[in-house]
């Protein structure tokens, strides 16, 4: 691939626009060459512009903390998660979606990939990846939602097979975490509902075998490798 198309896919601009940058001599190599719209790409990694690395490669995948009120949506009149990241990153071809959903009102772990591939390796029901959520409801546990959680037997309303068995921890008599195997609309609020009770505020700490660790509320990292193992480390059936 030409370097001016690589460039102009990451975001960076039109064709025209990153010609220009080209015109400038904005592009260079590692050892400060000049380099040209026509050259081929060669390794990524050598390549700057204006000095600085350029931003990841396609294959990406990375993981945002979202905080609550932003919706996981490329047009909706409130707060997107897209204005979390880099403004490029929503004219990257191809195009950086994220995996699942979150509700507007949860935080939490979110990943992103613009590899069709990776994602519905994530997404699918086969994987079974786990997800793990924290949640703060409105009232005192019963006491029974862990085997009622765990039956395999819960039907939500509108739906036409039970939920898969998850697991339920309480953490405190308003408090629990809850790990799901699937991702229906809503599903942690729903079930909380099917309990008899109200979810407040849900946050989820985990996917697979990839946490948020201490990735602070509002920032994205890109996932190497080695994390992108983890996620499929924990919880994927074989
Ligand atoms: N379950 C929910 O109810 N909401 C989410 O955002 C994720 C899981």
């Amino acid at each position: 691939m030409k370097l001016l198309r690589y460039i102009a896919n990451l975001g960076y601009g039109s064709r025209r626009q990153v010609q220009q940058l080209f015109r400038e001599g904005a592009v260079t190599d590692a050892d400060g060459e000049v380099l040209y719209a026509d050259d081929e790409l060669g390794d990524p990694a050598r390549v700057r512009l204006d000095g600085e690395p350029l931003d990841p490669p396609p294959g990406l995948l990375l993981m945002l903390h979202k905080p609550a009120g932003y919706t996981c949506s490329t047009k909706d009149s409130g707060r997107l998660v897209y204005e979390l990241l880099p403004p490029r990153f929503r004219l990257r071809s191809p195009l950086l979606s994220p995996v699942g959903r979150l509700d507007r009102d949860t935080s939490g772990l979110l990943l992103f990939t613009d590899d069709g591939a990776l994602l519905h390796r994530i997404i699918s029901p086969k994987a079974q990846l786990a997800k793990v959520y924290e949640a703060t409801l409105a009232q005192d546990l019963r006491g029974d939602e862990a085997a009622l959680f765990a039956s395999g037997t819960l039907m939500l309303e509108s739906e036409q097979t039970p939920l898969l068995p998850a697991q339920l921890q309480v953490l405190a008599p308003r408090q629990a975490r809850l790990t799901l195997h699937e991702g229906r609309y809503h599903q942690v609020r729903r079930m909380f509902a099917a309990a008899g009770n109200h979810v407040q505020a849900l946050h989820r700490s985990r996917i697979g075998g990839l946490a948020l660790d201490e990735l602070p509320e509002g920032q994205w990292r890109a996932l190497d490798a080695a994390a992108q193992a983890r996620l499929f480390g924990a919880g994927e059936a074989a």
